[in-house]
């Protein structure tokens, strides 16, 4: 399998990060979003991070123009027909995920791979809503996808071996390493990162401390580079509640249930950092906690 092609469904936080890397590595690249204003987004801040990494000698200068002129944008699935692999990184909703396969489906050429992102969802019922589930993969990359050195890497029930190794070439091929995982829900990282996260929620709901008190005990008490609120504000809370309901519901325990407190942010709007809000503020100069 010869993946020169790539084609990325949406243009988030990930997809831009995913078009990003792909473009660097020398891929040929569409990037595709129903919001335009998240395709003119995305661009912007692929050149910023790219001259970031230009400024910190991760990269060099002369690489940025060719890289970004091999990413293209779109608005419709109609120019995935010519990809060899596309990867779907839209919203963490399955009813999202599977109305984009069923439409991608009958767009592209009968080889083309599909990959999926998603943080949690099942890769084995999600390859069911294409037509092609044995060329069907998860892989799951890291934000912010530009320094995260992890890809996860989780085959679907029917996932032939010529897709697998296609798949672990890619993450190769864009310098990062893979960690494959069993299609359990919420795969290895989120099944152990998300329930912590949960925790600081639930800690904070319960008013064993407040916002700053619970990042500076994990960052200072446990090393962690961040705190779990901060973190969650970054990952999107909307991301973050999807994943504890995937958990809960696929694993049937109730110690996945997901805090209300998570759940009231979600339904306020409060996505995090994507959002201007979260469990901090980032509206003003300096990120201030809401709580
Ligand atoms: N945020 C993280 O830390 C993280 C990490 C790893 C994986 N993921 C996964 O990556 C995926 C994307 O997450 P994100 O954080 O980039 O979300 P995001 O909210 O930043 O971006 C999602 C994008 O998908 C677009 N979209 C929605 N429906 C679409 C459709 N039908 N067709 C095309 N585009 C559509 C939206 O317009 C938006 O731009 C999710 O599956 C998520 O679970 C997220």
């Amino acid at each position: 399998m010869s993946i020169e092609r790539i084609g990325i469904i949406g243009a988030g936080q990930m997809g831009n990060g995913i078009a990003h890397v792909c473009s660097l590595a020398g891929f040929d690249v569409v990037m595709e979003d129903i919001n335009p204003e998240a395709l003119d987004r995305a661009m912007q801040r692929i050149e910023k991070n790219m001259h970031r990494q230009a400024a910190r000698g991760l990269i060099k200068d002369e690489q940025i123009a060719p890289a970004l002129k091999r990413i293209h944008i779109s608005r419709t699935l109609d120019d995935m027909k010519d990809r060899d692999l596309v990867i779907e990184a839209a919203t963490e909703d399955e009813s999202v995920k599977r109305k984009i396969f069923h439409d991608l489906s009958p767009r592209i050429g009968p080889n083309t791979m599909i990959a999926t992102n998603t943080s949690s969802i099942s890769i084995t019922r999600l390859a069911a809503a294409t037509d092609r589930p044995e060329h069907f993969i998860g892989l799951h990359f890291m934000n912010p996808v530009p320094m995260m050195q992890l890809v996860e890497v989780i085959r679907g029930i029917a996932t032939d071996d010529a897709t697998f190794q296609a798949a672990l070439e890619i993450v190769k091929r864009v310098g990062k390493t893979a960690a494959y995982a069993e299609d359990f829900p919420a795969f290895i990282v989120n099944r152990i990162l998300l329930p912590m996260i949960n925790e600081a929620v639930y800690t904070l709901y319960e008013g064993v401390g407040n916002v700053e008190a619970i990042d500076t005990a994990m960052r200072l008490g446990a090393n962690h580079p961040m705190g779990p609120l901060q973190l969650a504000d970054f990952i999107g809370l909307d991301t973050c509640l999807s994943v504890m309901q995937v958990l809960y519901e696929g694993l049937a325990d109730s110690k996945y249930r997901p805090c209300p407190l998570l759940v009231k942010y979600v339904e306020a709007g409060w996505l995090g950092q994507k959002t201007g809000r979260g469990f901090y503020d980032y509206r003003g100069e300096h990120p201030v906690p809401t709580r």
